[in-house]
């Protein structure tokens, strides 16, 4: 039933901008960021609540996901309104390459072409639904506390990158402690440098897609991804945190952005 809406939506989205666009109807929330919609919802996370335990707690992921995800969806929504419907900056000119026309993923390619009245609005609660939508995606449920290692060929590609993976693990930590404030640590591909792995951080709700980079594995080290369990204890907070890192679906990720053009267009 929810894809049904959901396809229904996309439609509507299709015939009110005169340009066709799709959804596959899979389960991961990364997924919508590349929809083009009048509104997008708040994804239903992959796992329940309080699924992730003992490595985040459930209170911690329930207001993560209904307080703080939810509210930059909803303000991110507002924005795409008002940019939509402005007179002068939106689409009722019936531009139909206008970058408003756009999904999300688009629009943050392109934050630096959004008008400035609502660049910050954009960069700020767009960047906060997609950064976590990706993070959700890619951690699961751990209960057994197994290791987890990615698969080949990507387990080459970090090696070549980093070393070897325990290096990448210290890499990517290293940075995650050093992060001053509020932001997130990224593992993504570079398609400008041969899509070469790198790690990085953004600051705040920056998203590396503004930087044209690819994201395929995120740590939230905003204070309210663990601040109930662990209050200052980041660095216990990170190396729990690799324990659900679900490496399947960052190799999922990394192909689904094999997928999407540099320009996304239909
Ligand atoms: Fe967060």
């Amino acid at each position: 039933m929810a894809v049904a809406v959901k396809k229904r939506n996309v439609f509507q989205i299709s015939i009110f901008f005169g340009i066709l666009t799709y959804s596959n109807g899979d389960a991961y929330p990364y997924q919508c960021i590349r929809e083009i919609k009048e509104e997008y919802t708040l994804p239903t996370l992959p796992y329940g609540y309080g699924d992730l335990e003992p490595y985040i707690d459930e209170a911690t992921v329930k207001v993560h996901h209904t307080g703080h995800h939810a509210a930059y969806t909803k303000k991110m929504n507002v924005a795409l309104q008002q940019w939509r419907n402005d007179p002068v900056e939106g689409v009722t000119i019936k531009n139909t390459n206008h970058l408003a026309e756009k999904s999300i993923l688009d629009i943050l390619k392109e934050i630096e072409e959004v008008p400035q009245k609502y660049r910050k609005a954009l960069t700020n609660n767009g960047g906060g639904f997609v950064n976590h939508n990706i993070y959700w995606s890619v951690m699961s449920p751990n209960p057994e506390n197994k290791e987890r290692l990615p698969r080949e060929p990507l387990l080459s590609d970090i090696n070549k990158n980093f070393g070897n993976f325990s290096q990448f693990v210290d890499i990517f930590t290293k940075d995650a402690l050093a992060l001053f404030g509020s932001g997130y640590v990224w593992l993504s591909r570079n398609p400008l440098d041969g899509n070469k792995l790198l790690v990085s951080t953004t600051a705040n709700q920056d998203s590396p897609i503004s930087q044209r980079f690819q994201p395929i594995l995120v740590l939230d080290v905003w204070e309210h991804a663990y601040y109930l369990k662990y209050q200052n204890r980041r660095p216990d907070h990170i190396s729990e945190w690799w324990k659900i890192v679900d490496w399947n679906v960052v190799e999922k990720l990394d192909n689904w952005w094999k997928d999407i053009p540099q320009h996304d267009e239909l």
